[in-house]
């Protein structure tokens, strides 16, 4: 199989026209520009829609024009196929409008192409020149966007949670914190509108570059009196020092669990590429965007970092990797797996221009085409695949992980002798659900009593899932 790949490749490189087949694509991108965390209520700015339009752009003229190369074979060229493109976001303000931004890019208005014929024969375009609607489905896997205040809180994986957590007592943790106290006290001329005195420290990294970056993006010298301050030099220290602590947070080799939002990417990952394949192609390409922390714990797992050391480090606005399924199998028929390969490709930052994403070796591979069989082997290894895996890595036993009807084969499985008192956990949950609908209709009828009529707003500001420096008790004074 490697020497079938390896020999038709080198075929393929002598050759004029290459003969590679694209099947199928998975791409995972980050939103774009955005406005501070440190304020909450983030928002994509016009750039950060530019940003990710343009990158969807890119993803358009690479996958979808008839006369690209790398065209998805089959793949609708002017309408959108929904059978063909599936499409997430966590539930969150930044991402979906950053994956909707982005789809606008794949699939451009259709003008004339899109228009339907009633019976009457009056034929109907869709509004704004033919814009196409992708659906966005929620990520289903564990997310909690609303609100995440750090990295694990976007997952509510306990186990991770804690390891992210141990971070905080670690050795390289408290030897910068020490190390860049002044450094971080320096720079209070310009940060003394959003933090603290005590909060300038290494603990709040990401925060503190974060809202230098955004200053740095959208200040004139009148909003941000200490501008000359940024000089390039802090700038660097800044990013490196923030992308030091969100990678150690996101991963750790020794620890695995911390990376528990990259395994469950690369879960989905491996079911979209496998549903092109099982689907023979009918499922050609997906479309998810998160957030760096969720790039960087990836990173780690499938060992990008041997391949750059750049990959320690936070990737810029609407950055995006994509998975590619290739075949040199001669022909139109849908090629066996045996026949098929995985490239893995990334571009830090938006696409423009000629720019186009660089291929990488995963694995600590040498060699940048994988067999699929291969990358299915690899990536079993650090993947969570199901909810039933995910509750037994994370150690939850609550929401999810309480359903009865599982059998579990790990930790988390309470019932196996006989329950509470022998009741049967069909019985124990319906009594638990008549409960607690008897203490929800009495706390409403209070409400109504007290307080009138008024609908809690659930949490959304600052909403964005990579608020991943823990601020809690800085903050809320
Ligand atoms: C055709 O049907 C549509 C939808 O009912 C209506 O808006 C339109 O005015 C009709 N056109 C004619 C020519 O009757
Ligand atoms: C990584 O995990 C190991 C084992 O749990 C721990 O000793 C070490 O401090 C961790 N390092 C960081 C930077 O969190
Ligand atoms: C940038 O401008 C905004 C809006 O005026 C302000 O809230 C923020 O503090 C400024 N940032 C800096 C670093 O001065
Ligand atoms: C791919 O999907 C098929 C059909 O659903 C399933 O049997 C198989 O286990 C899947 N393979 C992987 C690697 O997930
Ligand atoms: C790492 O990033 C630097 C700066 O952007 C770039 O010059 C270098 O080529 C990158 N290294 C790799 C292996 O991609
Ligand atoms: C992306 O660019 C940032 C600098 O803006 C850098 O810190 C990071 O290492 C880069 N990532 C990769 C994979 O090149």
């Amino acid at each position: 199989m490697r020497f079938f790949l390896e020999s038709t490749l080198f075929l393929a490189a002598l050759s004029p026209v290459s003969a590679e087949r694209v099947l199928g694509a998975y791409v995972f991108a980050r939103h774009g520009d955005r406005t501070p965390k440190v304020f909450g209520n983030t928002r994509l700015t016009n750039l950060g829609y530019r940003e990710v339009f343009d990158a969807g752009s890119y993803y358009h003229n690479r996958y979808i024009v008839a006369d690209s190369p790398h065209r998805i074979e089959g793949i609708d060229e002017k309408v959108v196929n929904a059978k063909q493109i599936s499409a997430s976001a966590p539930s969150d303000a930044v991402l979906q409008n950053s994956a909707t931004g982005f789809l606008q890019g794949v699939y451009p208005p259709a003008r004339n192409a899109a228009s339907e014929t009633l019976a009457n024969t009056t034929t109907v375009e869709a509004p704004l020149d033919g814009y196409q609607l992708i659906q966005l489905s929620p990520i289903s896997s564990g997310k909690n966007s609303e609100d995440a205040t750090w990295l694990q809180g976007a997952s509510d994986c306990q186990r991770a949670g804690l390891s992210s957590n141990n971070y905080y007592t670690s050795d390289s943790y408290n030897a910068l914190l020490k190390s860049t106290k002044d450094f971080y006290q320096s720079l209070s001329p310009m940060l003394d509108r959003a933090f603290t005195s005590s909060q300038m420290t290494f603990k709040n990294a990401y925060t503190i570059f974060d809202y230098l970056n955004v200053a740095s993006i959208h200040n004139a010298t009148k909003d941000f009196p200490h501008k000359s301050d940024l000089t390039d030099e802090v700038y660097r220290q800044l990013l490196a020092l923030a992308s030091n602590q969100q990678y150690n947070l996101a991963y750790n080799a020794s620890d695995q669990v911390r990376a528990i939002e990259g395994a469950v990417l690369a879960g989905e990952i491996l079911s979209g590429l496998n549903d092109t394949i099982t689907s023979q192609g009918k499922s050609k390409l997906n479309v998810q965007f998160g957030a760096y922390g969720t790039f960087l714990s990836y990173f780690g797992l499938v060992q990008l970092p041997a391949a750059s050391v750049n990959f320690t480090g936070i990737p810029d606005y609407a950055s995006s990797m994509s998975l590619e399924l290739v075949t040199n199998s001669p022909g139109k028929d849908f090629p066996a797996p045996s026949e098929i390969g995985v490239r893995f490709m990334f571009h830090n930052g938006t696409i423009t221009g000629s720019d186009k994403p660089t291929v990488y070796p995963l694995f600590g591979q040498s060699k940048t085409l994988l067999p699929w069989n291969d990358f299915v082997s690899e990536t079993k290894k650090i993947a969570v695949v199901s909810d039933e895996k995910w509750c037994q890595v994370c150690g939850n036993t609550e929401g999810k992980c309480a359903a009865p009807s599982s059998s579990h084969s790990g930790s988390v499985d309470t019932s196996t002798a006989g329950g509470s008192g022998g009741m049967s956990r069909a019985v124990a949950g319906v009594i638990g659900a008549m409960v607690t609908l008897a203490v929800i209709l009495g706390l409403e009828a209070l409400f109504f009593l007290v307080g009138g009529f008024r609908i809690a707003k659930r949490r959304k500001a600052g909403s964005e899932v990579e608020v991943p420096t823990v601020m809690t008790e800085d903050k809320k004074s």
